[in-house]
């Protein structure tokens, strides 16, 4: 089955929007299948934004996502990367669809509550940043 990672960002997490969140998944049926909270550090951070180095905005990324808790899941299922970044929603929230999670609960372009790997490939190489164990 296929996988992708989803982080819940520290603002989802501050926002106490954990199980809003996962819901959206779950009612898709989508399968949880490894989560955790964490507090990220900056070299999986780095890691995992390593094809946004040299942005501008990159500095203040990483600053935003090592600076609380977040939740780290694996989640499965056909045509999971494709269908959890729709559940996401685009970057954007003002953009979003309002169905979606960044529609209907983000406020801003950089602080917009999830993250979801946008390729097969990019999924294995972020569930091993996360989830070296598995
Ligand atoms: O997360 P997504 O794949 O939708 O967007 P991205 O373009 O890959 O950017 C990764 C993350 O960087 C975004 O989710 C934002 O948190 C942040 N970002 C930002 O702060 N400012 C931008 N102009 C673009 C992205
Ligand atoms: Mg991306």
């Amino acid at each position: 089955m296929e996988k992708t990672l989803v982080l819940i960002k520290p603002d989802g997490v501050e926002r106490k929007l954990i199980g809003e969140i996962i819901s959206f998944y779950e009612r898709k049926n989508l399968n949880i299948s490894a989560l955790k909270m964490i507090k990220a550090n900056k070299k999986a951070a780095e890691a995992h934004y390593v094809e946004h180095a040299g942005r501008d905005y990159y500095n203040s990324l990483i600053d935003y996502i090592t600076d609380g808790k977040i939740v780290a899941m694996v989640i499965e299922g056909e045509n999971a990367v494709k269908i959890v970044r729709k559940i996401n929603g685009v970057t954007d929230p003002i953009e979003a669809d309002m169905g979606s999670i960044r529609g209907k609960y983000g406020l801003s372009k950089e602080r917009n509550l999830v993250h979801a790997s946008d390729s097969i490939e990019n999924a294995k190489r972020e569930i091993s940043i996360w989830f070296p164990e598995i």
